[in-house]
């Protein structure tokens, strides 16, 4: 898994994540995460640190941001140093992380359909739930299990090239970024309901994603009734309410 983000100009993947396309998703983690004032952060698969800037921006007291690339961090580490926020970044695979505080929210933005077998989505949600205190909270944004690509489909990002059945209902998605193959997966509902249930997470809620009106009526609006009509994404939240 690391080394298919290993291999991509991560700079270029960053400054294209600051655009306006991908604006709906940003509102939806936004509104999701609620008020960051004073809270402890995880952001796991940070990437190049979208969010985990995001989190510490809106308030947030310390922000750890966690990814299996080494690429991905370098980037991340070198937007810090430059204009430095406090965030703290490390190397670590989602799927067997150790406990490294007791966060208040854990972001997962974009990992779990990189999750290859349902084991390892269960171990995601382990990770993330053994890092949340009693009462903390997860967001995340994965594959949508509704996306469908026979229908038109949003050009926002990397459209797949292949799409082939792995496992009971699960579809693995292929696409390339600049000269790398990145794979992820779309599941069921219930293959992320029933893994956060595992981990010990309750009230887990779906969000999808929204178009506001004010995209929806400028220049690019077909365009953004594709990313309406079938939305590639989708924002799952959850709360970790047990000691
Ligand atoms: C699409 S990027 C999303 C990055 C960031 N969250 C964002 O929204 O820009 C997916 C990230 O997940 C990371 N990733 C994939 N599998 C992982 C794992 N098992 N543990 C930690 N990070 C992982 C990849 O290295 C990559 O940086």
């Amino acid at each position: 898994m690391a080394e298919q983000y290993d291999s991509i100009n991560a700079r270029r993947y960053d400054y294209q994540r600051r655009l306006e396309i991908f604006s709906p998703e940003k509102n939806q983690v936004a509104a999701l995460s609620g008020d960051l004032h004073g809270l402890k952060v995880m952001d796991l698969a940070c990437g190049t640190g979208l969010y985990s800037r995001y989190a510490k921006r809106a308030g947030a007291d310390k922000v750890v941001g966690v990814d299996i690339s080494a690429n991905m961090l370098k980037v991340a580490q070198k937007i810090e140093e430059s204009a430095p926020l406090g965030i703290t970044y490390r190397l670590g695979d989602a799927s067997r992380m150790e406990k490294i505080d007791n966060f208040d929210l854990v972001l997962a933005i974009y990992l779990f359909n990189y999750a290859r077998t349902l084991s390892e989505l269960q171990e995601m949600c382990t990770s993330a739930f053994a890092n949340l205190r009693p009462g903390g909270r997860l967001v995340a944004l994965t594959i949508n299990p509704l996306y469908d690509m026979r229908k038109p489909v949003w050009k926002g990002w990397y459209s797949p090239f292949t799409a082939e059945y792995a496992e009971d209902d699960c579809t693995r998605y292929a696409t390339r970024v600049e000269s790398s193959c990145i794979t992820y997966y779309r599941r069921g509902f219930s293959a992320y309901e029933e893994s956060l249930s595992s981990a010990g997470f309750e009230q887990q809620e779906w969000h999808p994603i929204s178009v506001p009106p004010s995209l929806l009526a400028g220049p690019d609006a077909s365009e953004w009734i594709v990313l309406e009509k079938n939305p590639p994404m989708i924002a799952l939240s959850a709360q970790r309410l047990r000691s």
